[in-house]
């Protein structure tokens, strides 16, 4: 099966493709979109951040147009549908392309990004292409991983990273002051968070595989999920932190 696809199925019960609570994720959009009128969002997903934050600011004022750039677009098609019945499909804009070459003449109030800094090389470079499409005074909405502590290298085996791939809380946010962003706020994952995430992840997998036997995809797909099982409760899990942070312009 398509990878992207395997992708998309995994995230049937958590469509966030990020370790973030539900309560967390609207917490986090109603901080950053508060009377804004524009948001992009890179690396979207399926779509979900944005429906959920047209969803929050339905019937505020100013109304909210909402952008997303996936190079997949696995999902689409479902948010899409999803938006139209409810109303909110004119509002909703999704486009499949590499977030890192798109432009538009557009200039958003609020730009996301979470968990896709890979796709610009990393967490700064990712902070400075989200901060292109930007108007000024606007805000940035960044996720990314951490280190909650030195990797060892069963956590660097399972994640195929090196130790360099990520830095400490602290190192992390001052890498991002050093591009002249500053933190308004931020939410660190739980563990919790982070289990709610991966059980569902090799969960729907593992339900997939054993409700469709007869499918030639099938034992591919359960060897997706126990291998991902593996690698996070026996490499990652405790390792590999996620810090959201909502960013504002420094200035010079
Ligand atoms: C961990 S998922 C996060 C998705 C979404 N932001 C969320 O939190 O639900 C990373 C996403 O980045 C997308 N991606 C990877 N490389 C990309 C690129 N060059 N341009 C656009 N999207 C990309 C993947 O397709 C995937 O949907």
């Amino acid at each position: 099966m398509d990878r992207s696809l395997i992708g998309d199925l995994a995230h049937t019960d958590h469509p966030i493709a990020s370790p973030l609570d539900d309560d967390t994720v609207d917490a986090l959009l109603r901080r950053a979109l508060a009377g804004q009128r524009s948001v992009l969002d890179l690396g979207c997903g399926d779509g979900t951040w944005l429906l959920r934050a047209l969803r929050l600011n339905r019937g505020l004022h100013p109304e909210l147009h909402a952008v997303g750039v996936d190079l997949s677009g696995a999902g689409f098609e479902r948010t899409r549908t999803a938006a139209d019945a409810e109303g909110l499909g004119d509002r909703l804009e999704l486009h499949v392309a590499d977030a890192a070459m798109w432009s538009t003449d557009e200039r958003f109030d609020v730009v996301l990004s979470i968990g896709a800094a890979h796709a610009f090389g990393g967490l700064v470079p990712a902070v400075e292409a989200a901060a292109s499409h930007l108007q000024p005074g606007g805000r940035l909405l960044v996720g990314e991983c951490f280190w909650e502590q030195p990797p060892n290298d069963a956590a660097l085996g399972a994640l195929g990273a090196s130790a360099d791939d990520y830095a400490n809380l602290a190192s992390t946010v001052e890498a991002v002051r050093s591009a002249g962003w500053e933190p308004l706020h931020a939410h660190v994952s739980s563990l919790q968070e982070w289990d709610a995430y991966e059980w569902s992840w090799t969960g729907s997998l593992t339900r997939w595989a054993l409700e469709h036997p007869d499918d030639p995809s099938s034992a591919e797909v359960l060897t997706v999920a126990a291998e991902h099982r593996a690698a996070w409760l026996g490499g990652y899990r405790g390792t590999l932190g996620f810090v959201t942070l909502l960013l504002g312009d420094g200035g010079p």
